[in-house]
């Protein structure tokens, strides 16, 4: 099983910390508004996330997400996409990037790039994501206006490890809603929104505390049990 070492720098070479002592250093990535970010941060400061955001990375330089982290004193760096010959030359990058911060635990929140499989690879198992479906189902974009023209009654975000193949990780906590009927995409989105803000920091506290980790047998565990189905919240009425 591929432990997540609170604190720890690069992968899986520094001997195990035992979780509680050392706050789990996380790398936030985002491309836009960062709420997820907010609600990282906002775990924290309410002692429901023993971690520390050790540095928040956009690919864009206009993402609000970078004033939300400067106001929390989290540092920033911006590693726009554009100039880069190639996905690889800009994944190299941001490998060389994060591993100046060292943190234990690479967050996407809202991160809109694909990564090379060789940057996915890097991070096995110490790397999440959030997406805005119940995964499997809506993969990709526009998860939300699909949901609809599929006539879904139940719809939600899923957090999962990230591995090469896009949101095809394994899921570790969903979060399900009612479509309602009356929903536009817009009015869907904010109430899935609100609940990711709750499985994310959820999902990482789990990290933090060396309660789940990513299996050899590519499963995920959560207090050494093997997640056959992702851990089910429902929306908060
Ligand atoms: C969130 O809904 C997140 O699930 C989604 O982008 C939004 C970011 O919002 N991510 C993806 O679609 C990734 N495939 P935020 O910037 O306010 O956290």
């Amino acid at each position: 099983m591929t432990e997540i070492e609170a604190g720890a720098g690069t992968a899986g070479s520094s001997p195990k910390v035992e979780s509680g002592r050392v706050p789990l250093r996380v790398a936030v990535l985002i491309s836009g508004s960062g709420s997820n970010l907010q609600a990282l941060i906002d775990a924290q400061r309410a002692g429901r996330l023993s971690a520390e955001i050790a540095v928040v990375i956009s690919n864009r330089s206009d993402a609000y997400g970078l004033e939300r982290a400067r106001r929390a004193l989290i540092p920033t760096q911006v590693l726009s996409h554009r100039g880069f010959p190639s996905r690889e030359a800009y994944d190299a990058e941001l490998a060389a990037l994060l591993d100046r911060h060292a943190p234990g635990l690479v967050t996407l929140a809202g991160f809109m790039r694909i990564l090379t499989p060789e940057l996915v690879a890097r991070w096995q198992g110490r790397m999440l994501n959030i997406h805005p479906s119940l995964l499997p189902k809506y993969r990709g974009l526009h998860t939300h206006e699909r949901a609809l023209a599929a006539g879904e009654p139940i719809h939600g975000a899923t957090v999962h490890f990230v591995t090469p193949e896009l949101d095809d990780g394994p899921a570790i906590v969903q979060a399900q809603v009612p479509v309602h009927p009356d929903d536009d995409a817009e009015r869907l989105a904010a109430r899935v929104l609100t609940q990711e803000h709750r499985i994310y920091p959820l999902a990482v506290r789990w990290i933090a505390e060396g309660r789940l980790a990513l299996g050899d047998d590519g499963l995920a565990y959560l207090d050494d049990e093997p997640l056959a189905q992702p851990v089910v919240i429902d929306a908060e009425p």
